[in-house]
């Protein structure tokens, strides 16, 4: 085969995986199932993610060693970090929880929601 044309389909390739990855940060393809009647609070529905999923590590006594010195278990330090919070759960390449499964499709949608609705206490 043509050198060119080896190029030219392996530029594709790395093209589409790109758009595929960002595609799917954007758009979780299981949001549209789960449930969005819920009324989603802090206290309700945030600090019980935090604490089955973060805590461990992110807390006041060892956030500064083993959680890189962010506290995520009150509510304003979870509000101030919000936007990270999010970025480090969500896609393919996701950094939290640090060596552990990722979060289901539906936690993540539900802190989103909860950041969109100006994280009500
Ligand atoms: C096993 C310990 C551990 C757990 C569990 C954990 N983290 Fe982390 N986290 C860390 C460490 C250590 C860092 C410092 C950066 C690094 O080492 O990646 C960090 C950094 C962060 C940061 C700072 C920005 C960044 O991405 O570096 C955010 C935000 C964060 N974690 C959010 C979370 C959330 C949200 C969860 C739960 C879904 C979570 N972490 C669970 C250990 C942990």
């Amino acid at each position: 085969m043509n050198i060119k044309i080896i190029l030219m389909i392996l530029l594709a390739m790395a093209m589409t995986y790109c758009t595929f990855n960002k595609y799917d940060d954007l758009h979780p393809k299981q949001s549209i199932n789960c449930d969005t009647s819920i009324v989603i609070s802090y206290a309700k529905t945030i600090a019980p993610l935090m604490e089955k999923h973060c805590n461990n590590c992110h807390n006041v006594n060892d956030a500064a060693t083993i959680g890189g010195g962010t506290f995520l278990d009150n509510y304003d330090d979870v509000a101030n970090n919000i936007e990270d919070v999010l970025k480090s759960i969500s896609g393919k390449n996701y950094k939290m929880p640090k060596n552990g499964p990722k979060l289901d499709t539906c936690d993540i949608y539900a802190i989103q929601k909860w950041m969109n609705k100006k994280m009500p206490l």
